[in-house]
């Protein structure tokens, strides 16, 4: 049975595992970059861990196979990240100036200014959502979407925004069925906004 839950801590590992597992835009991610730290380290575990109350999992039988990971105030998120997880990542992940996919992960962990969106002010919540394959198309996404627009919308958050690859085109046309739309700083159509009273 799948049911929707808030994160716990013991879920960490799990949430690990399913960022590695969908992290190239949307498919398995493991043995693709230097190390499968460093996806993880950039778009999920800096979540659960300073904003554990805004990230919910799916869970199969104790264990959490899909999530849903945001922040009401994209603001004040990156300002803790910029002191208390910038420190780690930048020891962690020393930059160079080769062109490889790793540095360029890197550079993107090591400028979480990059979430500083035009649209800021009227889209200041932002969200990661991902699934192990066997969770896919079954309304759990759906689900999640939901689940976190309340909670981000009970913390005072308007509207919320997500960027993804421009070739996940699954991700592409589920955030559109929800609803979401393109944003217009988005050249490539993939920063996407919706509003959190939104009926998903
Ligand atoms: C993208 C993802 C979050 C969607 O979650 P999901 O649980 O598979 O989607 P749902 O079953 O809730 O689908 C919700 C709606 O979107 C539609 N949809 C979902 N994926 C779709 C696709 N690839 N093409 C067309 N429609 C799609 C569904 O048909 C459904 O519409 P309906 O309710 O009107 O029938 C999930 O598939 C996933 O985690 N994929 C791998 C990781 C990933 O790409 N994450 C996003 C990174 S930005």
């Amino acid at each position: 049975m799948a049911e929707i839950r808030p994160y716990r801590a013991s879920d960490r590992d799990d949430v690990y595992e399913i960022c590695v597992k969908t992290g190239k835009s949307g498919q398995d991610a493991t043995g693709w970059l230097d190390t499968d730290d460093l996806l993880p380290d950039i778009y999920a575990l800096p979540y659960v861990d300073l904003a554990p109350d805004t990230a919910f999992v799916v869970d199969v039988n104790g264990r959490a196979r899909g999530y849903i990971l945001g922040v009401p105030d994209t603001r004040a998120f990156v300002e803790r990240l910029r002191t208390e997880w910038l420190p780690g990542f930048e020891a962690k992940y020393p930059l160079t100036d080769d062109e490889s996919a790793t540095q360029n992960f890197i550079r993107d962990g090591r400028n979480p200014e990059r979430m500083l969106i035009p649209e800021l002010d009227d889209y200041p919540a932002h969200l990661h959502i991902d699934l192990l394959p066997e969770l896919q198309g079954q309304g759990q996404g759906r689900m999640l979407v939901r689940t976190l627009l309340q909670a981000l919308a009970s913390r005072g958050a308007p509207a919320v925004y997500l960027e993804y690859a421009p070739d996940n085109v699954n991700a592409g046309a589920f955030y559109e069925r929800l609803g979401f739309r393109a944003l217009p700083s988005s050249t490539t159509g993939t920063r996407v906004g919706l509003r959190t009273d939104a009926a998903v």
